[in-house]
């Protein structure tokens, strides 16, 4: 949440709204960005998205700048408005903070730092770093900051610019991202590596509490201490290319066409004769024989994807799993032993209640493996093994792409899981191999029909989303789709469910999505149909090509081909996306940047 960017060299101002535009989906309650002009701090910053500081300082872009830093907020203390915005000032205007995350002991230092003379102009916990580091300067940036950091509590990471420190700007970090990389003539520092990726993808990710200095064309990495550490670099295999919208209207509809791509790039190396091979997962086969329960904890969608799995692996053979949302999982007793594996699934590697949780199960002894598409992530970096869904980057704010990459890199850990144990399954494994061409044929059949039943259901304030079996959780991920990106009410339930309360909610203005397809629990749903038929909701079914019968008692049927029951999350998972879109897209909504929200939470 909020992104941070900044650079040191020869650059103009442009350069920052540049780097901001790329981290925008981190963010985009207000913008700002600060540079030094002849030893006087400029600061300029604006509600709204990048466009409108843009806009905003049109005059300025091309102005030639020595530093910079910049950041885009996803408010948490202070109200979204140009005071709260990031940079932050000191009382001398000399110094320029930007800050991700939350400093818990901000109102005692506020307390402090005002008895000690300082004042204050914004409602945010960020305004006592810029207070801090003014307090701690003899002329010393980095000195200054490391003294600063000492003093916080709660999770950060900050960039600090001091006007009349010409050659440096710093950047340190607890608990929330910061990637540095350098091109021969400039370094630059960010929250993720999105804007990184045209400059030079051999990156070096700041550890926890470690402290950057950065120079033109150089960067030194240092302990809290003060002690300078040698920094490891890693190859972002990511291009530029693919954080961009390539001709497609949003960035949603783009990571939606690419999903058989992405399924085709999570199995390639992984399928070999029929069999799964992790090569992740090696010096681990005798440990992985003795687990007997698999604990999954995720946030959002992901959390429905460890719920796809858990059904999916159950229908292997009866096995103990559970699965948790991270925010609950953490401040939970749970009983860790040796034989519990723990899978933690997050895209960005970052959530933060993610990261608290596998933090919880690696001090009772626990084993994590994460699930995960960010190379360097916290999280994988925390872990004990990852499994990369190699997806590529995801810049709309709502998961497509990565939902789909973690539905089949799951499967294959299940059928891994088996294999290991001696059970084969070789027909599941060659039906798993065939999900991208399966994919690709049903987007290019499929996507205008889809398109066609969403239009008529732009007007709807309320959906309910129903579905049985390994078809629930796809229920709650279409639902958390349609709510996120077009503000619908839009709830997912069990159809069995219904008659223990959610049917009282059914009219004729409330419609229903309905997953009928072609398993072992169709008759059930169909009956479940039936029901919100006799209160006169309208429905939309998910069924199985050639089913005319179910088709005349809904209002509108989406079909899918005929497919062994276990893949069918995967279709209709991305129907639900592209429904989703396209009512929000009927609606005229920001779909990429959706109100109130941004990627990848970092905070608890
Ligand atoms: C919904 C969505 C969120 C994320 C959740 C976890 O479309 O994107 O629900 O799935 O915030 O994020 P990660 O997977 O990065 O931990």
């Amino acid at each position: 949440m909020c992104g941070i960017y900044g650079f040191i060299g020869e650059g103009k101002v442009e350069e920052l709204i540049n780097g901001l535009k790329k981290l925008e989906y981190r963010g985009y309650d207000s913008a700002g960005i600060a540079f030094a002009k002849d030893g006087t701090l400029v600061v300029e910053k604006h509600t709204g998205k990048v466009d409108e500081l843009r806009d905003f300082i049109s005059n300025d872009l091309k102005d030639k700048i020595r530093a910079g830093i910049a950041h885009t907020r996803w408010a948490t203390h202070g109200v979204p408005n140009d005071v709260n915005a990031h940079p932050q000032t000191d009382c001398t205007n000399k110094i320029a903070v930007v800050h991700n995350g939350i400093i818990e002991n901000f109102s005692a230092l506020r307390a402090q730092l005002q008895a000690e003379g300082h004042k204050f102009t914004s409602q945010t916990d960020t305004e006592v770093v810029a207070h801090l580091v003014e307090k701690y300067f003899e002329g010393d940036l980095l000195e200054a900051v490391r003294k600063a950091i000492l003093d916080l509590e709660g999770t950060y990471a900050i960039g600090v610019l001091h006007a009349d420190v010409e050659d440096e700007i710093i950047f340190a970090r607890k608990k929330s991202p910061l990637v540095l990389t350098a091109d021969g003539e400039r370094s630059f520092c960010a929250s993720d590596v999105t804007p990184l990726l045209s400059k030079n993808r051999e990156v070096v990710f700041l550890e926890d509490g470690q402290i950057a200095r950065l120079k033109a064309g150089t960067f030194e990495i240092f302990e809290s201490s003060g002690k300078k550490v040698q920094p490891t670099s890693k190859y972002i295999e990511w291009s530029e290319k693919d954080a961009e919208k390539g001709g497609y209207k949003h960035f949603m509809l783009k990571e939606i066409h690419e999903e058989p791509r992405v399924l085709s790039d999570a199995l390639v190396g992984r399928i070999k004769d029929d069999e799964v091979y992790l090569k992740e997962l090696e010096g681990w086969e005798d440990y992985l024989k003795s687990v007997d329960k698999i604990n999954v904890i995720a946030c959002g969608t992901s959390y429905h994807a460890g719920l796809v799995f858990k059904y999916f692996f159950e229908s292997l053979r009866p096995f103990n799993i559970e699965v948790e949302v991270s925010s609950e999982y953490r401040y939970r007793n749970v009983l860790i032993d040796d034989k519990t594996l723990t899978v933690a699934i997050s895209q960005s590697g970052e959530t933060a209640d993610t990261l608290e949780s596998v933090r919880l199960v690696k001090s009772r002894g626990g084993k994590v493996l994460a699930i995960s598409n960010v190379v360097g992530s916290t999280l994988t970096r925390e872990a004990d093994k990852t499994i990369y869904i190699n997806a590529g980057p995801e810049i709309s704010v709502a998961s497509t792409k990565a939902y789909i990459g973690q539905l089949v890199v799951l499967y294959l850990l299940a059928l891994y899981l088996e294999k290991i144990n001696g059970h084969d399954h070789k027909e599941i494994v060659q039906n798993v191999s065939k999900l991208p061409q399966l994919a690709d044929n049903f987007i290019i059949s499929s996507a205008d029909k889809i398109e066609n039943a969403a239009e008529k259901y732009v007007g709807y304030s309320n959906f309910m989303y129903i579905g049985r079996g390994i078809n629930f959780p796809s229920a709650l991920e279409g639902a958390l789709k349609l709510k996120e990106i077009s503000y619908t009410n839009a709830v997912g339930y069990q159809a069995g469910e219904l008659k223990h309360g959610p049917i009282a909610l059914l009219d004729e203005k409330f419609p229903v999505m309905a997953i009928a397809v072609d398993d072992k629990l169709r008759e059930k749903m169909i009956s479940n149909i039936l029901e919100t038929k006799a209160r006169n909701a309208h429905v939309v079914a998910i069924l199985t090509k050639g089913d005319e019968s179910t088709a005349k008692i809904v209002d509108d049927a989406i079909f899918l081909p005929q497919l062994p029951d276990y893949l069918y999350p995967f279709l209709i998972g991305t129907t639900f996306q592209l429904f989703a879109y396209h009512v929000a897209n009927g609606r005229n909504l920001n779909i990429d940047m959706p109100r109130n929200l941004a990627k990848s939470v970092t905070v608890e």
